[in-house]
């Protein structure tokens, strides 16, 4: 898709659909009087005959547009005049760019960015706008043997904005741009089946987005390097599987080689039976999107090379499969973890904190400035918070909140969870230094104080996007998340 950015002045520019906005109660828009007024009364008629209504995320294409230079027009519905916020334009725009995707016509232009929105600027509009665009737009056909007719034919879209906003406008959409492939790109991971999305796949498309820029340096270990490093958690998860684990270090050097970086580490289960704690059969394929918080830093590291972001960056993904077989762990095992602390595994299928600890441990000889993991780790969190926001635990209050702000602003939100120090207790063994679960209470603290316990002092936040990562139903897949979190949250800091 071409995105530009235009001046104003919606009854002059020539294209195949121009998308505007009208407020409830017959309010309408700059954009929409000036074409209401072109064309003789067009909107207004369509809202007298109660056509449309104004209510936020309704549309009404508009065809027969007689002599505007504008062949259609796309109505679209923001709620009530004067209390447009973000999240009433997210949905309008929303709902706007699914209807433009289902038209067969090549470009358009939306003027929705021309409407005051009360926490959003011309620079958050545009992002906005571009972000939804590939959101919607979004289809993962690679699987399918014929390709979808349903693939818009859309190859432009203009975005006006006011003159004085260009500047501002233009770098949005550079950065949404880079957020959008990104996003995408751990759409893709996560949809992809487990039996093409292994820990070597996973390496290859690491690889790929290496050479993408030169200041990304690419390794990945291999079982025989994990022994050396005595990851004894890492390996006990996957020791029941057939196909070999990697573990993918991503460096990004973008300024001082004295820089802390930015440290993130994403779970890479690329399919998890539940090991011998197997779990039950129904809905276990969704248990191939167990890799989305690696699919996250790969998106992330790939955005922010893109964006050739002035700072240090570590992406790491361990990945392995949790399989049962002759050779997998059983519960009752107790390994020892790259940090020397021993573990009592009681349940096989809490297995992603067991190769985030290792990884964890690893993490620290970047020094890193801050450390995030993000993992799908705790049906918990799916019990606590639903799929609307990514449950947040942190050490760090200065570390939560920056994470919370950059959840909110981009749209992708987060909630933070409590860390006391009585909930580690939970994880008590009578035989190892510490269990790998505590039992049926607060599900998702006890997975983060597990993994609390690996991190020392370091500044760092754990995201759990077990709801998150994925939507259910007929339209069900990952979503990216929570890329645009973590991508906001690397522009805030530079
Ligand atoms: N990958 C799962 C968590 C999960 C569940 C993600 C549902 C997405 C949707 C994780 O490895 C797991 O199995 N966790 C167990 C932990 C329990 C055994 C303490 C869980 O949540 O049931
Ligand atoms: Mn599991
Ligand atoms: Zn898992």
């Amino acid at each position: 898709m071409k995105f530009t950015v235009n001046t104003p002045g919606a009854t002059r520019q020539r294209t195949a659909c121009a998308i505007v906005a009208i407020y409830s109660d017959g309010v309408l828009s700059d954009t929409a009087k000036a074409l209401d007024k072109a064309s003789g009364g067009m909107i207004t008629g369509v809202i007298n005959n109660r056509d449309i209504r104004g209510q936020a995320g309704e549309t009404l294409f508009l065809t027969h547009t007689g002599k505007l230079p504008c062949k259609r027009i796309l109505l679209v519905g923001l709620g009530t005049a004067g209390k447009l916020d973000q999240r009433g334009f997210r949905k309008a725009a929303r709902a706007a760019f699914s209807a433009l995707g289902k038209g067969g016509y090549a470009n358009a232009i939306s003027f929705l960015g021309l409407e005051a929105v009360s926490d959003a600027d011309a620079y958050r509009k545009t992002r906005i706008a571009v972000e939804l665009w590939h959101e919607t737009s979004y289809r993962f056909t690679t699987m399918k043997s014929a390709p979808s007719p349903e693939a818009s034919r859309l190859k432009s879209i203009g975005l006006a904005c006011e003159t004085g906003d260009k500047r501002k406008a233009r770098l949005a959409l550079k950065h949404a741009t880079a957020i959008a492939g990104g996003v995408a790109l751990a759409r893709d991971l996560g949809n992809l089946p487990p039996n093409i999305c292994t820990p070597d796949y996973l390496v290859k498309r690491a690889q790929a987005i290496g050479r993408t820029s030169k200041k990304l340096r690419v390794t990945a270990l291999r079982a025989a390097d994990l022994r050396k490093l005595r990851m004894g958690a890492l390996l006990a998860v996957t020791q029941g599987s057939e196909l070999p684990p990697r573990f993918i270090v991503l460096q990004y050097r973008g300024t001082a080689a004295k820089t802390k970086p930015v440290v993130l580490v994403g779970k890479g289960i690329t399919f998890d039976s539940g090991g011998i704690s197997i779990k039950p059969g129904a809905a276990m394929d969704e248990m191939k999107y167990d890799m989305c918080g690696g699919a996250s830093v790969l998106g992330v590291m790939q955005a922010a090379a893109e964006l050739d972001l002035p700072l240090n960056l570590v992406g790491i993904v361990p990945a392995c499969e949790n399989m049962p077989s002759g050779t997998a762990t059983r519960p009752g095992d107790i390994v020892r973890t790259m940090s020397g602390q021993t573990v009592e595994i009681l349940n096989t299928d809490a297995e992603g904190r067991l190769i985030l600890c290792d990884a964890l441990t690893y993490a620290q000889r970047f020094k890193p400035a801050v450390l995030i993991d993000i993992a799908t780790l705790t049906g918990a969190c799916l019990i606590a918070l639903g799929r609307v926001r990514s449950g947040l635990l942190s050490n760090s209050d200065e570390l939560a909140d920056a994470l919370l702000g950059a959840g909110q602003n981009a749209g992708d939100r987060a909630w933070r969870l409590p860390l006391d120090e009585e909930y580690g207790e939970l994880l008590k063994s009578p035989f190892a230094d510490v269990a790998n679960i505590g039992g049926r209470d607060a599900g998702t603290i006890t997975a983060a104080a597990f993994l609390a316990r690996f991190v020392g002092k370091t500044s760092w936040a754990h995201l759990d996007i077990a709801g998150t990562a994925w939507v259910q139903g007929s339209n069900k897949g990952g979503t990216g998340r929570p890329v645009p979190l973590l991508m906001e949250y690397l522009l805030q800091s530079v």
